[in-house]
């Protein structure tokens, strides 16, 4: 070896690998405009489709008259839930084991339902063929209020189901009921309140939100009839499912779709389920013989398709008077629209809510979910979450909060006195979760130090006196949350979805030049996979990042996986991807072992080599393993550089986090400026801090705006009244506040590279830091609990309830 031969550390780095801030490659197409989006496929005689869509969000259908809509010039077909029944397809199976109706058949139940599809040569000919479609309707009586869907005399939502009192998740016990699941030991939970010297009990309620990704859902179907083959492109996050579910719906045989999804503008959980636009194309190209495009359009998108939240969690905690929780108990109702819609695993039709316990050692819990009909859009998806792990994580910080008050104690002592501790991990909850790995105490002493908390609280004390004495309108709130996340579905144990197990796949193959490519069966919206998922393979195979390309979304060539939510990419498809490389590499050894003449035991890895034990200048590097590979394989062996793995983790991931925000807010204006934002996330091993930095920026900024003003609300007459970006809270860099970010890194044991998921965090983690900031404003005048959206009239009216606008 000479001085210019680069160290082992230099060609590390040269990799790109685990740890490195590599730029996007994706953002290099990005940037320039040069994304291919679904919007950009135009294929030879496509035509294209719009909903006529219900103004009412509950009413009988007499008569549907289609006449003055086909007769709209450049209009080519009209589609009502009639023709849809000549092919059996009026309706469709849901992910949660309902029904949904994919055109109107016979009443409508949400405003907005799609009841006529109409196709035409122009996107502009199908819309005003279908603003030409005549409906008589026969309103009838609305509800869209989930706590009053079980009361004696509720309007009837699902007259389909009128005589069934099992549903797919057991006994009903209203003609609004869809499932009640639990979780815990309820005669624990009692006993502790029983004995507790302090309680406390407040209905936390997350409002329905909307995942609202920039890029709307849509889709082009097109069949072909010589070959009986349907390709379908389109904004899927999970394209096999797509693929699965559309094979079961229209009976085309699996092998002869095709499901693509190409570059997708933002999924957030919103292109998780199959919808009614998709159906509708399918069939329409059937029909027609020739493409079919559905886009939909902004007030579809945040009044249709998949809704998130809508939980309404009555909260308890019971303690001992010096702080330590004794136990928690929740009873939630959960609305889900009109059809039951949620994209949860089959056996969780509340998702994972039971991770309510939060990072808290509480020896009892017990927790109840109903879930309910109201004339709203189904859905309830995990926006930026891992099935419904957010509303856990905002009930239990809210409620932590609520008892630190109620005994006079600090709220980030008190969760100090409360977390699990280092040396309990892997901890089993109240709730049966074996979390994997976590040094909370650390995590916060570190959050604290950072910002500073002592002197924010006496800063927030001289305020306090202040306002009190006149001098000022201003009330300081400093907001404390500390979060664990659940992530990583699944298990297959635990998790499937339609019966198919939540694993995930990775094909690699490595090509005679020693580059390579790698298929998975995971699909980016923006999350930087491209990148990333080249980083663990030059990690692990010493070949440099530029070296691999990644490829994802296309049910042809990916092996078969189950898609991109809940933060389960680096979870599942990371580790599935580091487990093909191991296979490569074994196979690479005893090529190197056939080439070097030694045993395979006598070599060592050094970063992209393998080199003779106590001889490193006797070595093959991966780029000479790969072209032998492919010419000098030993005798017997198969040639070629190539493994595919399906990965079934043996556990979730939970990464965790501690967050601290600090607000003021103007009381006689209701406004709330963020002051200061402080974010610290323990993903375990970091691939790219850089993107990682991204998605907590991301994740933050849509924590911002649904704890300041996002939410998708209804009139008494179930009209929505915020289905635009002018009446729905969309922030832009000029409100989003600044955000520091920090980390530790505490490795999750089961996982290959020790990886946790990260997407989500910030979102789950940072609702409950704003809310108890705003809360922690007024929280020395007032105990109530202030909901969300923190918007200025919200905020104002908690003021006025004060007194405190004289
Ligand atoms: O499933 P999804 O991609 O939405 O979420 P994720 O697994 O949390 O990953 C989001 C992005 O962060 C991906 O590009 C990951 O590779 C990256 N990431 C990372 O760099 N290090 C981690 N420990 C976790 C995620």
């Amino acid at each position: 070896m000479n001085d210019m031969t680069p160290t082992s550390a230099e060609r590390a780095v040269k990799l790109e690998g685990m740890g490195c801030k590599r730029k996007r490659v994706e953002d290099i197409r990005f940037t320039q405009g040069k994304g291919n989006y679904v919007d950009d496929i135009k294929l030879p005689g496509m035509l294209y489709g719009d909903f006529n869509r219900s103004p009412h969000a509950h009413a009988r259908i007499k008569k549907i008259d289609t006449a003055k809509a086909s007769a709209v010039p450049g209009v080519v077909a009209v589609i009502t839930a009639e023709t849809l029944k000549t092919v059996n397809l009026a309706w469709m199976p849901t992910l949660a084991g309902d029904v949904q109706m994919v055109l109107a058949d016979g009443k409508v139940l949400f405003q907005n339902q799609e009841v006529a599809f109409v196709i035409a040569e122009t996107r502009e000919a199908a819309a005003d063929g279908a603003d030409l479609v005549e409906v008589d309707y026969e309103p009838l009586p609305v509800n869209v209020d989930p706590m009053k869907a079980m009361t004696v005399g509720a309007p009837m939502i699902r007259e389909d189901l009128k005589d069934k009192t099992e549903g797919a998740h057991g006994k009903r016990k209203h003609y609004n009921h869809i499932f009640s699941w639990q979780s815990g030991d309820k005669a624990a939970a009692d006993a502790a309140f029983a004995k507790a010297d302090v309680t406390i009990r407040e209905m936390i309620s997350y409002p329905r939100v909307h995942p609202c990704p920039l890029e709307t859902c849509q889709c082009v179907a097109s069949f072909d009839k010589i070959k009986g083959e349907l390709t379908l492109y389109g904004t899927f996050q999970a394209p096999h499912v797509i693929r699965t579910v559309g094979s079961l719906i229209s009976k085309i045989p699996e092998h002869k779709i095709h499901v693509i999804a190409p570059d997708i503008g933002g999924g957030f959980g919103n292109k998780v389920g199959a919808y009614s636009g998709y159906i509708c194309s399918i069939v329409a190209s059937i029909v027609t013989g020739v493409p079919i495009k559905w886009t939909e359009s902004r007030i579809d998108n945040l009044s249709t398709t998949a809704f998130a939240r809508d939980f309404h969690m009555d909260m308890e905690l019971a303690a001992t008077k010096d702080g330590k929780v004794t136990g928690l108990r929740c009873y939630t109702i959960a609305d889900h629209g009109a059809f039951d819609a949620c994209a949860n695993a089959t056996k969780w039709p509340a998702g994972l809510f039971s991770i309510i316990s939060g990072s808290y050692d509480f020896p009892a819990a017990h927790c109840l979910v109903d879930g309910v009909y109201t004339n709203k859009a189904p859905g309830g998806v995990a926006y930026r979450c891992s099935f419904r792990v957010t509303e856990a994580a905002y009930a239990i910080e809210r409620a932590m909060d609520i008892m630190a008050q109620k005994l006079g104690m600090d709220c980030a002592e008190f969760r100090m006195k409360n977390l699990i501790r280092r040396e309990q991990f892997p901890y089993t909850s109240a709730f049966g979760w074996q979390y994997d790995s976590g040094d909370y105490q650390t995590a916060l002493t570190k959050a604290m130090e950072s910002v500073n908390y002592k002197k924010l609280r006496e800063e927030q004390k001289a305020k306090r006196d202040a306002f009190r004495r006149g001098e000022t309108r201003e009330l300081m709130g400093i907001g404390v949350s500390f979060f664990t996340e659940i992530v990583g579905a699944g298990p297959s144990r635990a998790c499937d979805i339609l019966g198919i197990a939540m694993f995930d796949s990775a094909e690699i193959r490595i090509h005679p030049t020693g580059s390579g490519i790698c298929r998975l069966g995971t699909k980016s919206q923006g999350q930087g996979h491209e990148t990333t998922y080249a980083q663990i393979i030059a990690s692990e195979l010493g070949i440099a990042a530029d070296n691999i390309m990644i490829e994802e979304g296309n049910t042809d060539t990916a092996p078969y996986g189950l898609g991109t939510y809940g933060s389960r990419s680096t979870p599942v498809s990371g580790a599935a991807t580091a487990m093909a490389c191991r296979k490569i590499k074994a196979k690479a050894q005893m090529i190197a072992a056939y080439m070097l003449e030694v045993h395979d035991d006598d070599l060592e890895w050094d970063v992209d080599r393998f080199r003779v034990r106590g001889n490193p200048e006797r070595f093959k590097t991966m780029t000479e393993l790969a072209w032998a590979a492919y010419h000098e394989v030993p005798p017997g062996m198969e040639p070629g550089l190539e493994a595919i793995n399906y990965y079934d983790p043996p556990n979730f991931t939970f990464p965790f986090g501690a967050y601290i925000g600090v607000v003021d807010v103007d009381v006689d204006t209701g406004q709330i400026k963020v002051r200061r934002f402080y974010a610290l996330d323990d993903c375990g091993t970091r691939i790219n801090p850089m993107i990682i930095e991204g998605q907590i920026h991301g994740g933050l900024t849509e924590a911002f705006a649904i704890a300041m003003g996002q939410e998708i609300h209804y009139d008494d007459d179930g009209n929505v009244t915020t289905a635009s970006f002018m009446d729905y809270f969309l922030p832009t860099a000029v409100e989003t506040p600044h955000w520091e970010t920090d980390w530790t890194t505490t490795p999750s044991p089961h996982h290959p590279i020790g990886a946790k998921g990260v997407g989500e965090s910030p979102n789950v983690g940072g609702v409950p830091c704003f809310s108890n900031a705003v809360n922690d404003a007024f929280a020395f005048l007032s105990s109530t609990h202030i909901q969300m959206p923190h918007d200025n009239w919200r905020t104002w009216t908690a003021a006025e309830k004060l007194g405190l606008h004289g």
